[in-house]
């Protein structure tokens, strides 16, 4: 894969600057987000990685947070990344954003306390979700904790009736084992210990739901 080979946040490049005031204003953002923060249990030392850190929206609250952890943001789109390089920059905050292939990530083995992730894995096919977690996987110190926030199984016919919508902006591909219920078993498939669903939200795009791996 290269950097051409990847879904924008909104699947439109000249959709990306919308993309901060459609999810705050469609989502329960803050909420979910806060859970996902809070279950991660991230402590002052702790080294973090927000995967596909898009805008910097988590990596921010995390920092807000936690101010004595040291967090890192990684996406392979350009164009997201100055967009969260102006917001941190406002923010006067102190997040170490980088640009990657989207294959291997720029860290070393074993460096990261906490991998959290928010709403990137439905726009990864099938090869790339399994290598995604095989890398974060790598990246993780022993017992260290991946925490995801993404489209799971539907938790009623209506869920899956509106998460058709998103299925047509970010394409079916990427977007059924998702809705399946199937992101557990890649978890599991990477290597990954203890996965567990730990909550479910319905929203008007379907339902969201935040899991713990252990690695
Ligand atoms: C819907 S946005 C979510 C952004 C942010 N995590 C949030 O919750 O607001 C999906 C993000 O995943 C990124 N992405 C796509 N493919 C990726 C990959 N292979 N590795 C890392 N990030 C990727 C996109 O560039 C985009 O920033």
């Amino acid at each position: 894969m290269d950097n051409n080979n990847y879904i924008p946040a909104l699947r439109f490049n000249w959709l990306t600057k919308l993309y901060n005031p459609l999810v705050a204003f469609t989502m329960p953002e803050a909420k979910f987000k806060k859970a996902l923060i809070e279950q991660a249990h991230i402590e002052p030392n702790h080294r973090v990685l927000d995967f596909g850190v898009g805008t910097a929206t988590l990596s921010l609250m995390i920092k807000d947070t936690n101010p004595l952890s040291e967090v890192n943001g990684v996406d392979v789109d350009e164009k997201i990344l100055t967009i969260a390089e102006k917001k941190i920059k406002k923010a006067k905050a102190k997040i170490f954003i980088t640009k990657y292939d989207g294959v291997k990530l720029p860290y070393a083995d074993i460096s990261f306390d906490r991998v959290l992730t928010s709403l990137v894995f439905h726009h990864l096919t099938a090869e790339q979700k399994h290598n995604s977690l095989k890398e974060i996987k790598r990246v993780l110190k022993p017992n260290g904790e991946l925490h995801i926030a993404d489209w799971g199984k539907a938790s009623s016919v209506l869920m899956r009736s509106l998460f058709f919508f998103v299925q047509l902006l970010d394409g079916f591909k990427t977007t059924n084992d998702n809705v399946k219920g199937l992101l557990p078993a890649y978890i599991e498939n990477a290597g990954f210990k203890k996965v567990e669903v730990k909550k479910n939200y319905s929203t008007i795009f379907g339902t969201l739901t935040l899991y713990k791996a252990l690695n």
